[in-house]
């Protein structure tokens, strides 16, 4: 199976998974060790037309890593030719010409794929639009709950917040529906919930969901807490804290449940919570440069 572009989560299938796994575990002891010069003639382009710390750093270091080189703009809309009115296109021409693979996040939905058509060069998205795809995120969220419960069937999961721009979500929800006996909890003020195009795909591939705007009603059902961005504006009555996870709402959480979130946080999660145990977001954006190391070594290879 080819994996030419990573565009949406939806290409990867449970043995490509599997595969991009057992990379990722590889890499992690490539890390360990230094870093490998199996990619030294690779070079990354990362184009980024939104802000990132976590996407756009642990894909140069997972360049670097595996002894490859980074060409970047940070600020696409300002620091490329974007200025000058060129076309996403033709930039993506001219920079699949000096590189050998494009990590892109752009501020359209649609974007990325609009890159891969006129690639020559395999393109991944690093975040398309505002309510696009995260692909990389949920797999590196996926590899994280997978590496944290030792397997993925069976499990509870609360995806909390604004949803119906939750690229994160979107993305992960598509790749939890490939996996039997998942119960996905869609915690949101019911104005930003879920959008209706995730909820038919979980229909049509009969994943058990509940539309909920009530968490501390699901904290105590589920293995993963899920948290992302709320922001109060979206809200009809501006009040994010309800959706907030604090010290006071640890105890509702099961013993052995993982918490979870792609970060940047605002109020979603108090630092507070940081020391508890089940607090796993920092290791899960460290999770980032290894899933992104194997990921570039498939589109590379291709699956073995
Ligand atoms: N999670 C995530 O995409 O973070 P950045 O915006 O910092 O890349």
């Amino acid at each position: 199976m080819q994996l030419r572009h990573v565009i949406e989560s939806q290409q990867f299938t449970v043995p490509l998974l599997r595969e991009l796994f057992a990379r990722t575990q590889q890499m992690e002891r490539v890390v360990a060790r230094g870093g490998t010069l199996d990619y030294q003639s690779k070079i990354v382009a990362t184009l980024f037309y939104q802000p990132s710390t976590r996407t756009r750093f642990s894909f140069e270091a997972a360049a670097y890593r595996l002894g490859g080189r980074v060409l970047s703009t940070e600020q696409a809309r300002f620091f490329s030719s974007d200025v000058a009115g060129e076309q996403l296109e033709d930039t993506i021409r001219i920079v699949a010409g000096v590189s050998d693979a494009i990590v892109l996040r752009h501020d359209q939905e649609g974007g990325a794929r609009r890159a891969a058509l006129v690639s020559s060069v395999p393109v991944i998205n690093a975040g398309d639009g505002q309510s696009g795809q995260h692909p990389t995120q949920a797999l590196l969220d996926l590899y994280t709950i997978h590496r944290e419960r030792r397997g993925l069937e069976g499990l509870s999961i609360a995806l909390i917040g604004e949803l119906d721009r939750g690229r994160t979500a979107r993305s992960l929800a598509y790749l939890l529906s490939k996996f039997e006996r998942v119960r996905i909890f869609f915690v949101s003020p019911p104005e930003v919930q879920m959008q209706p195009d995730i909820l038919r795909h979980l229909d049509e591939h009969g994943v058990w969901y509940s539309l909920e705007s009530d968490l501390s009603k699901v904290l105590g059902e589920v293995d993963v807490v899920y948290q992302t961005r709320i922001r109060p504006e979206r809200l009809a009555d501006g009040n994010v804290s309800r959706y907030a996870l604090d010290a006071a709402l640890l105890g509702k959480l099961k013993k052995d449940a993982v918490i979870l979130h792609p970060l940047p946080r605002t109020v979603e999660i108090d630092p507070a919570v940081d020391a508890d145990p089940r607090a796993r977001y920092f290791e899960q954006a460290k999770n980032g440069l290894f899933v992104r190391m194997a990921l570039l070594s498939l589109v590379w290879d291709g699956p073995s």
